[in-house]
């Protein structure tokens, strides 16, 4: 019985990941406010990089939503009832995975999706070695592109996207709809979603949260520079860069940026880039919602909350939104 299969499922992308990253970069750079996606700081190390966030004092986000999944997996998992097939979003180390795995009766599957492929497989092998039952399709992609599932050889009752880590908040409102009305489709007739999604609290938790003393979050996003510099042949000079997070008040966002410290210029491949001293590349926005306001976005995006779960202190919640 080979129950334990690890596979690949290649996805077709007609442009290399190198020149998607270019493009991007490129893109980003020449807007009147420098930008780049923030998918593009999970590179090996970034990715790394944001296993060692997720352990940190000031991050409460990780322990908090591990420490939800713990007390309330159980019932999660008789909601979601027997034999689904789940289907993880960003799944990284599936770490929170576990917690879920442990109390599922009889998954059909997982799928395991994240764009970091080295750090995929080296996860997905782990995890095969600890559920010897469990059927495992590791998808290499980029979840905001069309996601296709793998054929699964066992009857699978319901389809359970599970997108923990509150992600969906580096997307902006109307993108996340766009994204969440993905997962209803993806997930179709009697499918659900199990989300993470960070709440709206006081600015000095969240901006230390995103500014952590030991500097591992601005080395998380100067590693951008660090990937520029590698992988499209530019000569950023990581001396003249550093890392801030600020709330933006308007948008209930934490906004992280690299920050220029002197006048200079930056060539990236045949292209030139002038900052302004102090002037930002925004690498990330990570929002915040109340209860309320997710559950109008969840609305719209054709989900219904079925749930919430919350630590005490009401910092974050796990939501199981059914189609
Ligand atoms: C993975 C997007 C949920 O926004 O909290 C953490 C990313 N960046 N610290 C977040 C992140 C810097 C994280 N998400």
């Amino acid at each position: 019985m080979v129950l334990n299969m690890t596979r690949t499922i290649a996805q077709v992308e007609n442009r290399s990941s190198t020149d998607t990253f270019r493009l991007d970069v490129l893109t980003g750079l020449c807007q009147p406010q420098k930008v780049t996606p923030a998918k593009h700081l999970y590179d090996e190390y970034g990715s790394q990089l944001f296993d060692q966030i997720t352990e940190l004092e000031e991050y409460y986000p990780s322990r908090t939503e591990t420490a939800i999944m713990r007390e309330h997996g159980a019932e999660m998992a008789r909601q979601i009832g027997p034999g689904c097939l789940l289907i993880e979003y960003g799944s990284g180390n599936s770490a929170k995975t576990r917690v879920l795995l442990d109390h599922l009766s009889e998954p059909a599957g997982y799928v395991p999706i994240d764009i970091s492929e080295e750090h995929l497989h080296n996860s997905a092998e782990i995890l095969g070695n600890e559920y010897p039952g469990l059927r495992i399709f590791p998808i290499a992609t980029d979840f905001t592109s069309n996601v296709e599932l793998p054929e699964i050889d066992v009857p699978v009752r319901r389809n359970v996207v599970y997108f923990p880590g509150s992600t969906i908040g580096n997307f902006k409102p109307d993108t996340a709809r766009k994204l969440l009305a993905s997962i209803a489709e993806l997930a179709g007739k009697d499918g659900a979603l199990l989300l993470g999604v960070d709440l709206q609290k006081s600015v000095d938790v969240l901006e230390a949260a995103y500014n952590d003393a030991r500097g591992v979050t601005a080395a998380f996003t100067l590693n951008m520079l660090t990937r520029i510099n590698r992988e499209l042949d530019a000569d950023f000079d990581l001396a003249n860069f550093e890392h801030i997070a600020i709330y933006n008040h308007e948008r209930h966002c934490v906004e992280l940026f690299i920050v220029s410290r002197r006048d200079q210029t930056v060539r990236v491949g045949n292209c030139q880039f002038h900052f302004a001293a102090g002037e930002r590349i925004l690498t990330e926005r990570s929002h915040k919602y109340s209860l309320a306001g997710f559950a109008e976005l969840a609305r719209s995006a054709g989900f219904d909350v079925a749930g919430v779960w919350m630590d005490e202190n009401q910092l974050f919640s796990v939501q199981y939104l059914t189609v």
